[in-house]
């Protein structure tokens, strides 16, 4: 199957109009046949067997909705089958995800065998559609299908975003913005960071100190001015009921949330509003510049644990996820760092260490975080729940049965593969959002630094350096935005758009089957799209910079050097 793409792009299959060229589906599905024709779609009954189940049937009535307020016509859709031209239909045979979507003279039918399967296929069709079928209001368009058979299904099961809610803080009607561009390029998880040193966003009702204090700082660093602060309450958090409503909106798009609750470190937010959590007990309070605090939990005081189990067991009463993130990065100051940490003169820490028989020295204290994550690890499979972790919690002897992130490059991936954990690549070079987009910094809004250009994201292989026959442990691909330097949801969507359309077609094809100068060819598509949609996006596949309202020209590009 991976084959027929390759086949058709090389442009065996697309030889005949509509041309392969004129063909936007991002992510690129993996089989296409286009033949000469095309069909209307506007005021077509639709025909939804109910043995393809109630979530997909009302897909399919949301998008036959769609189509009705754009076009004007209406396409009703029953679960009676009168021979409608077009037919969402169940296929036992076709494997989770996978659907078959063809488009001929006399109608439309999809086939699939799970409601992510119809889901894909609806996006699919709505993206061979005119732009106009993401209006809000009736659009002028001519509604006409290619006539097209394509089989598709995605190369990595876990396909995922990640927002970082706490260094600025996005409300739920943003959220779900990000959630519904996200399903329109077939991801199928959101990974919600909800906890952060800067700010704790996720109520907990046994302990309201977490959102009465954790919530809120009282100044931000002002841009990258370390000794800055501009003196303004900043914070938020979201109710259980808005965590649930989230939830819910995104299972309706094929959207599992996972939430993330990082420890030990990153938990001053925490820690200011119950400092008999910390090592020292304080006093702390919610960070007010960004960077990393070397204040962390105490992992020798069992009322961590404690507080702990009864965090979790709200959690995973407000989302269903198999996984909860449980973070690990970042608890000794950071990379760099080479000073004392806390655990390092907390008797209640020692005497934990002594008892586990961690020796003295400078890996004890991974050691230590190793005990912290087997403790969360057992917490949450007590609760039916797996756990993902950053790539440090790798370091020293990770208990079985943990996924790793990889965000510090490949590499912890890469081992994390080779010791037969599962792996979810997320290297920052490849996939960071929040990496400037060019090197022209001064015409792009701030961002943390480095340089992801789109077609870098689309770059990325996977299993590049990976050993020989560990690939099958990486079960996914993630992209993630961070916020510290993107505080508007103008800039946030700049961040992250289009990047997100290059991230999927790494989750979603095979490699075989990526071409970024197909992809390129798409561009305008997808900028029509975003219109539509009203999203902000970045402009520099088309050489402009910046936000709108500043965008400049990007310098040409240079010349090769003669040789
Ligand atoms: C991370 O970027 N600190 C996971
Ligand atoms: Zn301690």
């Amino acid at each position: 199957m991976k084959k027929i793409l390759g086949v058709i792009m090389a442009g065996m299959l697309f030889g005949c109009a509509p041309k392969a060229e004129e063909f936007h589906v991002v992510p690129m599905p993996e089989s296409v046949t286009l033949t000469p024709g095309s069909y209307s779609l506007a005021g077509k009954a639709f025909y939804a067997d109910p043995a393809i189940g109630e979530n997909a049937v009302k897909a399919v009535e949301r998008f036959a909705a769609q189509l009705a307020l754009v076009s004007g016509k209406t396409s009703d859709v029953s679960t009676e089958d009168n021979g409608q031209p077009v037919r969402f239909l169940p296929n036992p045979n076709l494997g989770e995800a996978e659907h078959a979507l063809n488009v001929k003279k006399s109608g439309v039918t999809l086939e699939a065998s799970s409601f992510n399967g119809f889901l894909y296929g609806i996006e699919t069709l709505k993206q061979m559609l005119p732009e106009k079928i993401y209006a809000k209001a009736r659009a002028k368009a001519s509604w006409a299908l290619p006539l097209v058979s394509i089989l598709d299904s995605p190369r990595f099961a876990y396909r995922g975003m990640m927002l970082d809610p706490c260094r600025h803080f996005w409300t739920i009607e943003e959220t779900k913005r990000i959630i519904d561009v996200a399903a329109a390029f077939k991801i199928n998880r959101f990974h919600w960071h909800l906890t952060e040193d800067q700010g704790w966003r996720m109520e907990i009702k046994k302990y309201p100190r977490l959102t009465e204090v954790g919530a809120w700082r009282n100044g931000t660093m002002i841009e990258k001015d370390w000794d800055s602060n501009d003196g303004i309450r900043y914070g938020g958090f979201y109710t259980q009921d808005e965590m649930r409503e989230v939830v819910a909106y995104a299972a309706e798009r094929g959207i599992t949330v996972i939430p993330e609750i990082d420890l030990p470190g990153h938990m001053v937010a925490a820690l200011a509003s119950y400092p008999e959590l910390g090592c020292t007990g304080g006093p702390y309070e919610v960070r007010q510049k960004w960077g990393i605090a070397t204040d962390i939990l105490c992992a020798g005081n069992d009322k961590v644990f404690e507080f702990l189990d009864d965090v979790f067991d709200e959690m995973v009463d407000i989302f269903p996820s198999e996984y909860i993130h449980i973070g690990g990065d970042e608890c000794f100051g950071g990379r760099r760092y080479k000073g004392e940490v806390p655990w390092d003169s907390c008797p209640k820490c020692l005497a934990r260490m002594r008892k586990l028989g961690i020796k003295r020295g400078p890996d004890a204290k991974h050691y230590l975080q190793n005990y912290v994550t087997a403790r969360v690890q057992q917490m949450l499979a007590d609760k039916g729940r797996k756990v993902i972790g950053w790539d440090e919690i790798l370091e020293g002897e990770l208990a079985p049965g943990a996924t790793i992130m990889s965000w510090r490059g490949t590499s912890g991936g890469v081992k994390a593969a080779a010791r037969d954990f599962d792996v979810i690549m997320s290297p920052n070079k490849f996939l960071y959002l929040d990496y400037y987009q060019s090197k022209e910094t001064d015409k792009e809004p701030l961002a943390i630094g480095h340089c992801l250009p789109l077609e870098k994201v689309y770059s990325y292989e996977p299993y590049e350096g990976m050993e020989p026959g560990t690939e099958d442990h990486v079960i996914g691909v993630q992209a993630n935005l961070w916020t510290e330097y993107i505080a508007t949801p103008e800039h946030l969507e700049y961040m992250l758009l289009p990047r997100l359309s290059a991230a999927s077609e790494v989750q979603w094809c095979a490699a075989e089957n990526k071409d970024y100068a197909r992809f390129d060819a798409s561009i305008d598509h997808l900028f029509r799209m975003f219109d539509v949609m009203g999203y902000t996006y970045a402009k520099h596949a088309r050489g402009l910079i910046g936000l709108p309202g500043s965008e400049q020209p990007a310098a040409p590009a240079e010349e090769p050097a003669a040789e």
